[in-house]
């Protein structure tokens, strides 16, 4: 059974990808998640052949029989990451390896087979290849790559299914929020929970999201940008956003963050995050923080910043708290310095522009 070393990638480049003036003028305002490159990368996976049938190919709707188990057991998981053009003008991702093995975990998690890291790998090195001319030329663009799987076997058993269809699709990015607001705002969900212990919160599968675009929506509903979730026992612990991990900026140089209990995401800006403020000589203390104690921090000065990181949002202030009770502010409602400090350091070494003394940016070409 092919171990995802050997397995080659047959190349079926697009016969009408889309024109260059075309494309250059789409690249010039991409917005988030609606925008597409020519081409995908796919993978098929059945327990008698294992991973087979790599194919780099054109992007196009993908048939399925309504019967299809992830149609009505939900076992699908993904992975969002991003290849950057360099200030040198190579091509680079940021720390892949990372993705590749949370899709890994989300695998175990979810009763699916594990791709292996070097398929992983080859298949979203090859997709940014074959569409290299897709990167936006806006200010902080960049080329958002989502590698998903999910269960085709034709099954209405409820069992981890036999087959899988694994496949990378890429969305040329601009920021995240709309708004291009300098902070977000924030609502408190005080009915519902993302995850709950010993359920699936620390993967990254699409079930997660669906529970939770009714709070978001609810946010959009009470004129915020982002819902923030409690822990679902006592719904008193600030967890995580919907789409980002929290950091909670002190007046004394520490740096907290709920810690990866099982119900939060193991951000991989979150965890770079950690290391470049370690450098910039803040105490990074991973605990619980709750959601009674930001607010009263926040008043008393204690808490001086809050923001929130992730792939997509990259580093983004959060500006002001509310809920059905109320509302509060951050420091001056707008980004604090430490923020945006971390925030251009981080930008800087994904961007080429600082030198990556971690080891993690992988230039491709
Ligand atoms: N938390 C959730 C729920 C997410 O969807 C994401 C985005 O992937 C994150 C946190 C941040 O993770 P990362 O920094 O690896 O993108
Ligand atoms: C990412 O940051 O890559 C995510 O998957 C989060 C999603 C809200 C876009």
């Amino acid at each position: 059974m092919a171990d995802g070393k050997t397995l080659e990638f047959n190349l079926e480049p697009c016969a009408t990808p889309v024109h260059a003036s075309e494309r250059e003028r789409l690249l010039e305002n991409p917005g988030f998640g609606s925008l597409f490159t020519d081409h995908m990368a796919m993978i098929r996976y059945s327990e008698a052949q294992g991973w087979h049938d790599a194919r780099i190919t054109k992007r196009e709707p993908i048939l399925m029989d309504p019967a299809s188990s992830v149609l009505h057991y939900a076992q699908e998981i993904f992975e969002g990451m991003k290849a950057y053009r360099l200030a040198d003008g190579a091509t680079a991702l940021f720390r892949p390896e990372e993705n590749a093995k949370r899709f890994q975990a989300s695998a175990r998690r979810m009763a699916m087979p594990e791709l292996p890291e070097p398929l992983f790998l080859k298949s979203v090195e090859a997709l940014v290849d074959i569409d290299r001319e897709w990167f936006p030329s806006v200010e902080g663009g960049s080329l958002y790559l989502r590698p998903f799987m999910f269960a085709s076997e034709v099954f209405l058993g409820v069992r981890p299914a036999k087959e899988y269809l694994y496949l990378v699709i890429a969305s040329p990015a601009g920021g995240y929020f709309k708004s291009g607001a300098s902070a977000i705002s924030i609502w408190v969900s005080e009915h519902y929970s993302r995850a709950a212990p010993g359920g699936t919160g620390a993967a990254k599968c699409g079930g997660n999201y669906a529970g939770s675009l009714i709070a978001q929506a609810e946010a959009i509903e009470q004129n915020c940008d982002q819902v923030v979730f409690l822990d679902a026992a006592e719904h008193k612990w600030v967890e995580e956003l919907g789409g980002m991990n929290l950091f909670f900026v002190m007046n004394d140089g520490t740096l907290v963050t709920p810690p990866l209990s099982g119900t939060i995401l193991p951000g991989i800006t979150r965890n770079s995050i950690m290391t470049l403020a370690r450098e910039e000589g803040l105490t990074v203390v991973e605990q619980p923080y709750a959601i009674d104690q930001w607010e009263a921090d926040a008043a008393s000065g204690k808490l001086v910043e809050t923001f929130a990181c992730g792939t997509a949002a990259v580093v983004t202030a959060v500006g002001t708290v509310r809920s059905s009770g109320g509302a509060f502010t951050i420091g001056s409602g707008g980004p604090g310095q430490l923020t945006e400090k971390l925030r251009r350091r981080l930008v800087d070494i994904q961007r080429g522009i600082a030198p990556d003394d971690h080891g993690w940016v992988k230039k491709l070409f």
